[in-house]
């Protein structure tokens, strides 16, 4: 079968993900001090790419040319379908990795990347990705792949086994129905008293869980043939079969220990010299269920002048007002305050000049920053591109040769979200990324876009033509006038909090 056990009946959900971002991975890289051969317009490759969200906002919004395969015919439409509106130099190919294993047209990668893949396919797939870096990836080139690990999941797997064996064994009929009989199978095993749910309460917050999240990924994540949990070095050994080293987890939070490690634990992972030995047992420490890491053809570390020299000089936007900014932060070690006397005239710093990025060799010099040192602020920037309300931007003329293709994709969701509020992120062509926003924002963008004068009676116009209401407190709202209103405070929300940001941004 062309699926090779792969969930095809059910598109997968949409999603777009930071971490595949070619300019958040060089900087995950320059943060752990490695280099990486990256051309100013590099050759990117996606595996897997599903609803292709982060496929085409990357291509639209980074300059390079861009692959990607996944071979449900669905998912490859709608990928090439958006692809087309926007312009961006983007190949999405319907084809299996062994068929783009085969191709003898592909060029050579600077990137290749793959999210939600490895855990859910068979080993002999596992095997074609490998080879497909072996010989596809250029030295010095990235390999981003993202998997769920052990211990975190361990205790889970059972969990999944059970779902997966009723759904195949006792419930016939389409998947969403049989995910459903699972769950209900798996609710009367704990409402029985199952001695597993006892002795893991963490499986049982997992179960709930799942009660809300989007049936599409739950479909994907418990019923697929193939779920195969690993520690981090069983997927070191077997990229190494490509010439991959680790460089860097591209979750940037991972770079600060303080909030991840205790001090004990620190202690004992810089005294464990093997890198592979060293991440598996961090994973011990944080009970890792997922891990996001990058992967280089050729370990070369930055010298640490050089590394600070890239750092210093590269710009950051901020994403969110200072006063909208969250005051804590969470790590492994659980939720902690930020410290107000760095992070405020920080937020200050980069909120100025109607958000104009700034490099931490500007943030030094700047009103209320003087007393902070490089190393401060250099964490602070980390923790908060880490929790994405900040990010690294392009470079002025990068962002303007993105803009067209950028503005091209963000007409075609926001045309999509007349209909539909199915894709929940615009492409910001300044950060070389997508930014969340929900489908009334979309619609928002889209009225000022066509100069609407009322944007708000606008979209409720849409919405009316179509028979919809808005729901507040989880309740539809009846009358026409009430619903206008709604729109209105909602309108006066964006207005004040995101649009100036979504300017700047490039997003209007
Ligand atoms: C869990 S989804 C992840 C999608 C996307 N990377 C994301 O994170 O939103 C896995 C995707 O891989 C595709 N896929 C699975 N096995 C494949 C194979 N052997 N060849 C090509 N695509 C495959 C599926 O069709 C699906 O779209």
């Amino acid at each position: 079968m062309w699926h090779a056990g792969y969930i095809t009946e059910i598109e997968y959900s949409h999603g777009y993900f930071h971490e595949l971002s070619p300019l958040r991975l060089k900087l995950a890289m320059e943060i752990a001090g490695q280099r990486a051969s990256l051309p100013a317009s590099p050759c990117y490759l996606e595996l897997g790419f599903g609803q292709g969200e982060s496929l085409n906002i990357n291509a639209a919004t980074n300059p390079g040319s861009f692959w990607g395969t996944d071979f449900n015919p669905a998912h490859a439409a709608t990928t090439r379908d958006i692809a087309a509106k926007s312009g961006a130099d983007l190949i999405a190919l319907e084809a299996s990795f062994e068929e783009l294993a085969a191709r003898d047209d592909l060029p050579e990668f600077d990137i290749i990347a793959l999210h939600g893949i490895w855990t859910w396919i068979s080993d002999r797939n596992r095997a074609i990705i490998v080879d497909i870096a072996r010989r596809k990836l250029k030295p010095g080139g990235l390999f981003y792949i993202s998997y769920n690990v052990t211990p975190g999941w361990s205790p889970s797997i059972p969990l999944r086994h059970i779902m997966k064996e009723h759904s195949k064994r006792a419930s016939v009929g389409p998947i969403p129905h049989r995910m459903n009989e699972a769950k209900k199978f798996v609710q009367s095993l704990f409402d029985a008293g199952s001695t597993y749910f006892k002795a893991n309460p963490g499986v049982v917050d997992r179960f709930n869980k799942l009660k809300d999240q989007n049936p599409n990924y739950v479909a994907h994540e418990y019923l697929n043939e193939n779920w195969d949990v690993m520690p981090f070095s069983q997927v070191a050994d077997q990229l190494s079969d490509a010439k991959l080293n680790f460089a860097a987890s591209a979750h940037l939070l991972d770079a600060i220990d303080e909030i991840n490690l205790s001090a004990d634990a620190q202690k004992l992972l810089s005294q464990i010299e093997d890198i592979v030995l060293r991440e598996t047992t961090r994973d011990y420490f944080v009970n890792q269920n997922f891990r996001r890491d990058i992967f280089v053809k050729g370990q070369r570390p930055l010298e640490s002048f050089e590394k600070n020299r890239l750092l210093m000089n590269q710009p950051f936007m901020i994403m969110m007002r200072p006063e909208d900014q969250p005051r804590k932060v969470t790590g492994s070690l659980g939720e902690g305050d930020l410290n107000a006397s760095v992070y405020e005239p920080i937020f200050a710093a980069l909120a100025s000049e109607d958000y104009r990025p700034k490099t931490i060799s500007e943030i030094i010099g700047m009103p209320g920053c003087e007393a902070l040192s490089i190393a401060q602020i250099y964490q602070c920037i980390v923790i908060l591109c880490g929790s994405f309300r900040v990010a690294p931007a392009h470079d002025e003329d990068v962002f303007k040769a993105v803009k067209p293709t950028s503005k091209a994709l963000n007409d075609e969701i926001t045309r999509r979200a007349v209909y539909s509020d199915s894709i929940n992120f615009l492409a910001a062509p300044l950060i070389g990324a997508g930014v969340p926003t929900n489908r009334f924002e979309q619609l928002f963008v889209r009225a000022i876009d066509l100069d609407q004068e009322d944007v708000a009676l606008w979209v409720w116009t849409l919405i009316r033509d179509q028979g919809q209401k808005l729901v507040k407190d989880g309740k539809p709202i009846e009358a026409d006038e009430d619903n206008l209103n709604e729109l209105r405070e909602k309108y006066g929300e964006f207005e004040t909090k995101r649009l100036p940001i979504f300017k700047r941004l490039g997003i209007i």
